[in-house]
């Protein structure tokens, strides 16, 4: 038996995993994409396609956006917002959350309901136990739309500021994002000695696996903002190591591109007098506002 209606606005990558995840789930689902013949497998595959976004509007009381940026969304759900009044719009395009929240505040302007989505997830783990997806916004629209999020992955609220999903996103991807900088880091270093990238994958796998839980203790620091005694690594100390990290990295031959700016940050520290805290209150300093 259908267990609802639902329109997906976007059939790339992870629009199709999405949409057919929503199918074996027993959803009726309504396709759109601006690419029409990609809607081609899944109507053969037992969808409805809509030849525009207020058909697709007009199909389901759930909508659920995922085109490439924010500038696609508001290319296509803004000529169709009179289709949209009333609906929930579920959009999991990747935006950042000042694009989220204006997106919401257009959508209020509209009579539309509004829910925002991050997707923490490839493609292919679309409706395993790994996909877990972030949202924010709306919490009625939420509840309304949950049991097909469910299908996709956790389905977790954030809050009704509708940036949230999106901040905790940018924020897990920037911590990915420098943490395999450093493996690029390290991997640059040893090839200049003829070790191979996948020793050094390796190596790092098992290096950061034994170091990664004290980001617990790291968080116990900051959250109680007492950093002087230093708990752990003063600055002093761990500018002493940074400088030698550098000086390693050019006696090889490496750039030390991704190294200095934390070196700068400890160097302040220690020029304000706080070389004796710990080196977690780096974090302090990153605040620009
Ligand atoms: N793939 C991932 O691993 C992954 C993970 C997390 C989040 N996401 C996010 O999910 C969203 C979709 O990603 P994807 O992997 O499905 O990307 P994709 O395979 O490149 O597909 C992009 C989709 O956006 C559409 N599109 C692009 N520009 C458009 C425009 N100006 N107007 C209308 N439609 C437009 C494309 O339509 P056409 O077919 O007509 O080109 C296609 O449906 C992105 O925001 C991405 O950041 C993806």
């Amino acid at each position: 038996m259908p267990k609802g209606t639902i329109s997906i606005l976007g059939l790339g990558a992870m629009g199709s995993a999405m949409a057919e995840r929503l199918r074996v789930q027993g959803f009726t689902t309504t396709v759109w994409n601006r690419t029409a013949a990609k809607a081609r497998p899944h109507v053969e595959a037992g969808s409805k396609a809509a030849a525009t976004v207020a058909e697709a509007a007009a199909a389901s009381d759930v909508v659920i956006v995922v085109l490439l940026d924010h500038a696609s969304v508001r290319e296509h759900l803004e000529p169709a917002a009179a289709d949209l009044k009333g609906k929930v719009v579920v959009n999991l395009t990747t935006t950042t959350p000042n694009e989220s929240r204006a997106t919401a505040a257009w959508a209020a302007d509209h009579g539309i309901t509004y829910l925002d989505g991050a997707i923490m997830a490839v493609p292919e783990m679309i409706g395993t136990p790994h996909a877990r997806l972030l949202y924010a916004g709306d919490e009625n629209a939420f509840a309304i739309a949950k049991p097909a999020l469910e299908t996709f992955g956790a389905a977790e609220f954030e809050g009704a500021d509708a940036g949230l999903a999106s901040l905790k996103d940018m924020a897990l991807l920037t911590a990915m994002y420098q943490m395999f900088g450093g493996l690029l880091q390290a991997t640059a270093m040893m090839r200049t000695v003829g070790v191979p990238a996948e020793q050094t994958a390796k190596d790092v796998i098992a290096w950061l696996g034994a170091v990664l839980p004290l980001a617990e203790e790291f968080a116990t620091v900051v959250d109680g903002g007492e950093y002087d005694p230093a708990p752990g690594q003063s600055v002093d100390f761990t500018r002493a190591a940074m400088a030698s990290l550098i000086t390693a990295s050019r006696e090889q031959g490496v750039s030390a591109d991704f190294l200095e700016p934390v070196k700068k940050h400890l160097d302040e520290l220690t020029a304000t007098g706080r070389g004796t805290a710990d080196w977690i209150s780096v974090v302090e300093q990153l605040r620009i506002r």
